[in-house]
């Protein structure tokens, strides 16, 4: 910050030397938005300090996120596949880009992403800054380059605006853009669902079905889906049904690791009423298959999840305990972030 105001006060001292008597300075007002971060969330991904959110940069990130130009035939957008009301991700069992191609993966909700070490299924990112070019050259998303995407977008007059006021000047770069894509990813945080406000102690209760899913979910699923987050971010193989494309492997893509073949991110279960279908590429219709299958038994393999290999392959649930998880896993849906009527 010193060093920020001392550049500042040499540009204006420059300034004041010059001769033009016009010259109005321009002050460069881009203030860092505060976040509400929730006491009871995890740390931060160390790289949000070095790109802390600001007024303007998350306004640039979230017209990035919305803009078709990033694409080849300027057909799709970030938000094309990552749709707000279903947690920014999608109703189809696998992403589908440009002119109808089908990828490897079901598309994630982007939520809580601040607070997440690892990114994709398989964790293959670890940076968000890091992510926003994979979708721009990926043949089945945007099939794009961003020397494509800065050449469409420079010229535009509502960009130079938002990236002098970001940035200070109307260059765009890469880095901006990336950055900016970042700061916004870094503002949705999902926190204000019943769950929540019942941590808070905010006066609301559960039902006797969402209390007895509470009990069941601590005992049978909150050793993997843990945290505030519902994830403790490790990689597990829990024999989903495996994805009939080749080119899966799970985190083992990644590492190259036998051990971690089709092993998975435990996903987040917020907002998971509103992004069917489930499973690395939805394999599931609905929550119930998800438990269905849990209790009927997952694929044996070397790698299998202790938790589930020391009980037989399975995790046992009655048809009632179904019903009562369900009941809970609904109280973490989060209206205001959906924006949805709340
Ligand atoms: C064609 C649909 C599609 C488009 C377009 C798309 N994504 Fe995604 N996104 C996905 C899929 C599928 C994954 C999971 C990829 C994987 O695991 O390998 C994903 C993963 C992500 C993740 C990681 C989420 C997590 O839980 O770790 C982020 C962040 C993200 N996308 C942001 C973006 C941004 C920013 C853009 C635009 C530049 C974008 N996406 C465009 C489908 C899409
Ligand atoms: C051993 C760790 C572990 C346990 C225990 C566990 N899960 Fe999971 N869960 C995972 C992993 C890993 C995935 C992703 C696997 C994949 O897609 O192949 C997952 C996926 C899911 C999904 C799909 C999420 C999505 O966005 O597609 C749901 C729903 C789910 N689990 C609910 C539960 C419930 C409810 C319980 C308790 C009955 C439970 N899980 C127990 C690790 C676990």
């Amino acid at each position: 910050m010193k060093k920020i105001a001392s550049v500042l006060s040499m540009i204006v001292l420059i300034m004041s030397c010059s001769n033009d008597d016009n010259y109005e300075p321009t002050t460069f007002e881009n203030p860092e938005l505060d976040l509400n971060i929730p006491a009871d969330f995890p740390l931060l991904n160390s790289s949000f300090y070095d790109n802390i959110p600001t007024t303007y940069g998350v306004e640039l990130g979230e017209k990035l996120f919305t803009e078709k130009r990033f694409s080849i035939d300027n057909s799709v957008s970030c938000s094309s596949c990552h749709i707000q009301t279903s947690a920014f991700a999608d109703h189809n069992s696998l992403a589908i880009g440009v002119e109808g191609r089908v990828g490897l993966r079901n598309t994630p909700p982007l939520q809580n992403l601040a607070f997440m070490n690892f990114y994709n299924w398989d964790g293959s990112k670890l940076q968000l800054e890091n992510q926003p070019l994979v979708p721009i050259i990926t043949h089945e998303e945007m099939d794009s380059s961003i020397l494509e995407v800065i050449g469409k977008i420079e010229n535009d007059p509502e960009y130079e605006d938002l990236f002098e006021k970001a940035y200070g000047d109307e260059d765009v770069t890469a880095d901006r853009i990336y950055n900016s894509i970042a700061q916004y990813e870094y503002t949705l945080i999902s926190a204000n669902s019943k769950y929540d406000r019942i941590q808070r102690n905010e006066g609301e209760t559960y039902t006797t079905d969402e209390a007895q899913g509470a009990l069941i979910f601590e005992q049978k699923c909150a050793s993997c889906h843990s945290t505030a987050l519902f994830t403790d971010q490790s990689f597990r193989n829990i024999g989903f049904p495996i994805n009939p494309n080749t080119e899966e492997a799970g985190r083992a893509r990644v590492t190259g690791d036998i051990e971690d073949y089709m092993s998975f991110r435990v996903p987040t279960l917020r907002n998971i009423e509103h992004t069917a279908p489930y499973g690395s590429f939805g394999q599931f219709e609905t929550l119930r298959a998800v438990l269905d299958y849990f209790d009927n038994g997952v694929i044996a393999s070397d790698n299998l999840d202790p938790i589930l290999k020391d009980n037989n392959n399975r995790i046992p649930l009655t048809e009632e305990e179904k019903t009562n998880l369900i009941a809970f896993l609904t109280t973490l849906s989060d209206n205001e972030f959906l924006g949805l009527e709340y």
